[in-house]
């Protein structure tokens, strides 16, 4: 029997996770107050979102950066759909980071004033899926599942949190004309974090000076996050939603082409056919190996 309905609940044809999410704040988004200096980060599950969630803390909190306050990343920058932590986003001082997974046409309609900035992470749809695929299995509100088959079926089927990933990149790349957007790899993050930083500075105009940056890079890497817990989200999956066991962890791998190490030939396939198929017109590059440039 297939459960996915008890831990997906469809609004407006996109999968929420039902006991995490705000739903008044869905149902009101288009009356959502946005500031000309708001800043989303969206991205689909698993490409990269704590990632840049901690790079832009970092750029624009000084307190975050320096250590003096302590702040985890998710409170810096909180999801929009699942604010868990119930914060009054209305009295949070500007400039304000929102983070969330919502296609195109969820987010608040104040967005599309162009002053307000989005940054749109994609990663490798393979990398993606195999990421998701370890998390589903640890956490407890997530449907697990007994095999990567399985898996890849309901990943395919768009049976999961965030829908399906082809129409979540496609609607937010085909609208890219709507926002004031950028677009930016998590294997060009993983290949030059430094570049990826200052490309970020520049579209957000902020301006750092080489310590800083610096400061930013170091604290923005795998291995620097995974040990800080202000930066990973241990504690809140572990703690605060629950996980089936203990020796899992938000940041896993944080690599290029682990999909190599799971896929079987066939998987790999079948799904670069329907890759092809689904991603035909959309001109977005996208990074499968360590070694491609
Ligand atoms: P893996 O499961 O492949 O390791 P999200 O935050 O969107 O849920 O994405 C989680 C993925 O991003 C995990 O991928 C995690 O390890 C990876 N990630 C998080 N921080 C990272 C970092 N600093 N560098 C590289 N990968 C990172």
């Amino acid at each position: 029997m297939d459960d996915s309905d008890s831990y997906l609940l469809s609004f407006k044809g996109y999968n929420v996770e039902p006991t995490l999410v705000d739903i008044d704040q869905l149902e009101n988004a288009d009356d959502f107050e946005i500031r000309d200096d708001d800043v989303f980060i969206i991205t689909y599950p698993k490409s990269g979102t704590i990632w840049t969630q901690q790079i832009l803390s970092l750029i624009y909190f000084e307190e975050h950066r320096n250590k003096t306050e302590n702040v985890v990343t998710m409170d810096r920058a909180p999801f929009f759909e699942y604010n868990i932590h119930k914060l009054d986003f209305s009295k949070i001082s500007s400039p304000r980071i929102f983070t969330s997974h919502l296609p195109y046409y969820l987010v608040p309609k104040g967005l599309k004033n162009k002053k307000a900035k989005v940054i749109y992470i994609y990663r490798n749809p393979k990398d993606v899926l195999i990421s998701y695929f370890h998390f589903t299995n640890l956490v407890v509100k997530l449907q697990a599942t007994k095999n990567l088959e399985q898996f890849m079926n309901r990943f395919l089927d768009g049976k999961v949190i965030g829908s399906l990933w082809f129409d979540h990149i496609r609607g937010w790349y085909e609208h890219k004309h709507d926002f004031n957007i950028m677009f930016m790899k998590y294997e060009d993050m993983k290949k030059d974090l430094r570049s990826s930083v200052v490309k970020i500075c520049s579209f957000l105009e902020k301006e750092l000076n080489e310590e800083e940056l610096d400061s930013v890079v170091k604290q923005a890497t795998f291995r620097n996050m995974k040990s800080d817990p202000q930066a990973n989200y241990d504690h809140i999956i572990k703690e605060e939603i629950g996980t089936r066991t203990n020796d899992g962890f938000f940041m896993r791998k944080g690599t290029i082409g682990d999909w190599k190490c799971h896929f079987t030939v066939e998987q790999s396939e079948r799904f670069d056919r329907i890759f092809q198929r689904k991603m035909k017109d959309i001109p977005l590059k996208f990074i499968w190996d360590i070694n491609e440039e």
